[in-house]
């Protein structure tokens, strides 16, 4: 068995975290968070998204925080923009890489965008050409690959569907994102691998919630399979506001002690990352949501 030796860590704690908090959380927390993150060594963090305000009041401050964050050479920020609409107000914001975002399942796609995958294809294949065009990187996050709150289980054909058409309209990488964390790792290799014939294994990135407690699993699974790049939440913030009782993302603390642990690199500063998690979880009024997290907390305490 051989596993990737270094793992690229995508950060979406400020976007995927946040966005389901009930609490406002003002733009100066978010900016602090991102720039918490990059100092622990995070150089990838998606950090808000450009969409209806009425959908998702957390994120009305999108450009706010984009413009309010000091960059740091080398760190990509990212942001979604699920039309035309949000990828005009985005781009004037210098994202390095927009996500549109679908779903393998239509119910999911229905309640969260609005629009059949079909339409959806037809919104963002603009937004694709236009982003490229303005050199700006493009991901799609392909949500519901092992499961729906609303179909349930869903087959490898219906990723297969979504990766060929994420492919089509230029989309450079995907998520295989399981948006309501009720995959096991056998049911992710078989997302995995329906996306394979349209997206290398460079270009493909697992995106792990973790509300049944499977997400470290999952990625290992995904490790197995030469996938290298993975998002997850500091602190284990998060889930979506259209896939009710979905928990957070796996948490980034849980990660990178994993795969410091299994000798792999990412380049992120653990101390320093536990330090970001408590201080949004401060802020939250709430423990961070990461079993390494509590654990290293406890120990300095103690
Ligand atoms: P719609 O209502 O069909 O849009 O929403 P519309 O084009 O008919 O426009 C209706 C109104 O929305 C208009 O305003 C537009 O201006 C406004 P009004 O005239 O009524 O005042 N509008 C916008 N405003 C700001 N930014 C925009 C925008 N577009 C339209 N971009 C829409 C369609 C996609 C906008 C809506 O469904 C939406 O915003 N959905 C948000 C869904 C969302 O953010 N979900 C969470 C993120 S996805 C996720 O978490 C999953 C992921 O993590 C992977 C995984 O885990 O699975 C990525
Ligand atoms: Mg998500």
């Amino acid at each position: 068995m051989s596993l990737p030796s270094r793992v690229q860590l995508i950060d979406v704690g400020p976007r995927d975290g946040l966005q389901n908090e009930k609490q406002p959380v003002p733009a100066s927390v978010k900016i602090e968070l991102v720039h918490r993150l990059q100092a622990a060594g995070l150089t990838e963090i998606e950090v808000t998204s450009f969409v209806s305000p009425k959908w998702v009041p957390q994120m009305a401050d999108n450009a706010e925080v984009m413009n309010g964050i000091q960059r740091q050479a080398g760190v990509r920020y990212s942001v979604l923009t699920p039309n035309a609409q949000g990828f005009e107000a985005a781009r004037l914001t210098k994202p390095d890489e927009i996500v549109v975002f679908g779903a393998a399942s239509e119910a999911f796609s229905q309640k969260n965008i609005n629009c059949s995958i079909a339409e959806s294809i037809e919104r963002f294949a603009p937004v694709v050409q236009a982003a490229l065009t303005a050199g700006i990187a493009v991901r799609g996050a392909m949500s519901c690959t092992v499961g729906c709150p609303y179909e349930g289980d869903i087959a490898p054909e219906r990723v297969a569907y979504l990766a060929g058409l994420m492919k089509q309209i230029g989309v450079q990488r995907v998520d295989v994102a399981d948006t309501i964390g009720a995959g096991t790792p056998l049911k992710v290799q078989k997302a995995i691998e329906a996306t394979l014939p349209y997206f290398d294994v460079d270009h493909i990135c697992g995106h792990f919630h973790d509300t049944y407690g499977q997400a470290l699993a999952n990625t290992l699974a995904s490790l197995q399979m030469g996938v290298w790049n993975f998002q997850s939440s500091v602190a284990g913030l998060g889930g979506c506001p259209y896939a009710k009782g979905a928990t957070g993302n796996v948490s980034t603390e849980d990660v990178v002690y994993m795969l410091h642990g299994m000798g792999i690199a990412t380049g992120i500063d653990l101390d320093k990352l536990v330090d970001a998690g408590a201080f949004i979880s401060d802020f939250l009024g709430r423990k961070p949501n990461s079993n390494v997290a509590k654990a290293i907390l406890n120990k300095r305490a103690g």
